[in-house]
């Protein structure tokens, strides 16, 4: 089931998100209902925040990206109560955008490199070290955690360049082809 994406203007994408534990009800349904939301709107990421629910839980679909790199063919993951351990001082730019700022896309300076705990579904913990692309769109979802979104990290004078883009956001006057939900 597709769940409406919360757009920028929400202030559940600005509210720090909250740990669960395995007495969360319904998270097999929710993640694979953020699965479905994610794959319509051809994302590669998707926070539990943007769907209007503030707990620390993204999943992360690379998928649309397997033309590039073979290993993302089935590279579909969810992460609960993550935390990044580490950043690489290296970092790389690279344009970013997302699914609850639509029609902006912007360079990003990231960490190539991350450590990051994590738990599985069964409540499991992991700690897993990502790099470059996967590195990049879990730094993303781990923002929208926090109460960040991109536009955020991006240079002032980009910022000031997207103003209006993103007030018009905040009304509604987005042009999806998923179901979104705007602060009014
Ligand atoms: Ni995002």
């Amino acid at each position: 089931m597709q769940l409406p994406i919360y757009l920028y203007g929400q202030s559940v994408l600005r509210k720090p998100a909250e740990e669960i534990g395995p007495e969360y009800p319904g998270l097999e349904d929710l993640i694979s209902n953020m699965q479905d939301t994610l794959e319509h709107a051809d994302g590669v990421g998707l926070a539990a925040p943007q769907v209007g629910l503030p707990i620390r839980l993204f999943i992360v679909d690379l998928r649309p990206l397997a033309d590039q790199d073979p290993a993302f063919a089935d590279y579909t993951r969810s992460f609960i109560n993550p935390k990044i351990l580490e950043y690489s001082d290296e970092t790389e730019i690279l344009e970013e955008g997302c699914l609850s700022v639509p029609g902006i896309h912007e360079n990003v300076p990231r960490s190539t490199r991350i450590v990051l705990q994590y738990q599985n579904i069964d409540f499991t913990q992991h700690e897993e070290v990502f790099e470059d692309y996967a590195a990049r769109v879990i730094q993303h979802e781990y923002d929208h955690l926090n109460g960040k979104v991109f536009t955020d990290r991006i240079n002032p004078i980009r910022k000031q360049l997207v103003k209006g883009k993103l007030n018009n956001i905040v009304k509604g006057k987005v042009d999806c082809t998923y179901k979104t939900r705007a602060s009014r």
